[in-house]
């Protein structure tokens, strides 16, 4: 109720601001959206009970009005978002919600190997030196995604120079890898302050995924396991900045115990062996469906890493949630009650759960896949999903004040 008043004030005041401005003879060219406000609900006082519930809903995430997530939550975590290189405006709505919301940030595509390291010979920095000039400017932490994949990345990397078909010794692979490795984060030394070294190197059982870096780089040392190219990895990037942290980056890891457990146990090795890895993100593409119990769980067998590295973190890199069941196909999904509040519960449930998780100082960060419902992977195909705490406009969900209520009064 506290929080209703508060905002239903701060609703009139962004209305009486607008009035104001609008008595002007010229229109301001940015005014945080109070134009937007006015447009759809008028200057009239005389607002029903109901609208005046609507509109405390619509107020926008851009607006001098609306709360911000990452100062709500500055206790707890960073609160990041997903971006591509064309969102570093510096203006407009999406640029001014995404700063007022998050205080860290990915590139969706553009620091990929097939973005940065096209060929062998040719690195491609000018949009990830822009993301770290942002990053500079603005005094936010950048998330560095990812050096090595087995998807987005080119071909070279596993052929003999100058051929199209003939597998590369594991020498040359390792060699590559130190190259690009060092390389980038070199470049990026003190401006990008995380990297996910490698992403999604596990098959959900728990076995290592069976990419052309394993299959060619395999057991190379003779030690018995099979992940050298993962530790090659690790070592170059610590060796080329020590101070930057490094991420081992997957997906299921949210119910697979199997696959949790995998990470865990090569982790361990990994720390034993003194081989640097700060923590382990997890990806969080999930769906409204998700059990947040099993969750807990999994986060639980993360966090005994700590007795390995007492610094360990746990990362939630890529969230978002989304509105349709593992398997479903159809294109459109009907936003009830009753469904939201099953969707809003999950959302809700999950944070209160990081919250415990970054009290205990083992979870620092929360990125979603993308800045609000108008840009996401989920809406392939014709779909329209609605992953998003911040909707499609940079419009503010009940679901993100649920959520942000957790954080403030
Ligand atoms: C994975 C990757 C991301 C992105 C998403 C889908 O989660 O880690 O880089 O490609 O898939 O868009």
């Amino acid at each position: 109720m506290k929080r209703h008043l508060r905002l239903l004030s701060l609703a009139l005041a962004a209305i009486m601001l607008a009035l104001s401005l609008t008595a002007c003879a010229e229109k301001p060219q940015e005014d945080n959206g109070i134009s937007k406000a006015v447009e759809l609900y008028g200057t009239d006082y005389n607002y029903t009970s109901d609208e005046l519930e609507e509109m405390q809903k619509a107020i926008f995430s851009f607006m001098p009005t609306a709360p911000s997530l990452y100062e709500a939550f500055a206790d707890y975590f960073y609160v990041g978002g997903c971006i591509n290189s064309g969102d570093l405006t510096g203006k407009g709505e999406n640029f001014t919600s995404m700063m007022k919301q998050f205080n860290t940030f990915v590139l969706e595509n553009e620091a990929k190997p097939e973005g940065m390291h096209p060929e062998e010979d040719r690195y491609y920095f000018d949009t990830v030196d822009r993301f770290a000039e942002f990053g500079e400017e603005y005094g936010v932490r950048l998330r560095g995604h990812t050096l090595l994949w087995h998807a987005q990345v080119p071909d070279w990397f596993f052929f003999k120079k100058g051929t199209s078909g003939e597998a590369a010794s594991a020498e040359q692979v390792l060699k590559r890898i130190d190259e690009h490795v060092t390389t980038i984060v070199k470049r990026y030394k003190g401006k990008i302050h995380v990297w996910d070294v490698v992403n999604e190197v596990f098959n959900d059982d728990g076995t290592l995924r069976n990419s052309r870096w394993l299959q060619l780089v395999g057991d190379y040392d003779g030690d018995g396991d099979q992940y050298d190219y993962i530790e090659a990895a690790f070592k170059a990037a610590a060796k080329a900045d020590p101070d930057v942290r490094l991420i081992i980056n997957d997906y299921n890891l949210e119910w697979s115990f199997a696959k949790t457990q995998g990470v865990y146990d090569i982790v361990k090795s990994m720390l034993e062996d003194g081989i640097k890895v700060d923590g382990v993100g997890l990806q969080m593409h999930i769906g409204f469906d998700t059990n947040i119990e099993t969750l807990r769980k999994n986060l639980e067998i993360l966090a005994g890493l700590r007795e390995y590295n007492p610094d360990f973190k746990i990362e939630v890199t890529e969230m978002d949630v989304s509105c349709f069941k593992w398997g479903d196909n159809s294109k459109r999904v009907e936003l009830t009650e009753s469904f939201m509040a099953q969707y809003n519960k999950t959302y809700v449930d999950a944070f209160k759960l990081f919250m415990e998780y970054a009290e205990m100082g083992i979870l620092d960060s929360v990125t979603f896949w993308g800045i609000n419902d108008d840009h996401t992977w989920l809406n392939s195909d014709g779909r329209i999903n609605h992953p998003f705490l911040i909707g499609s406009s940079n419009r503010l969900k009940e679901t993100y004040w649920q959520v942000i209520s957790l954080a403030i009064e």
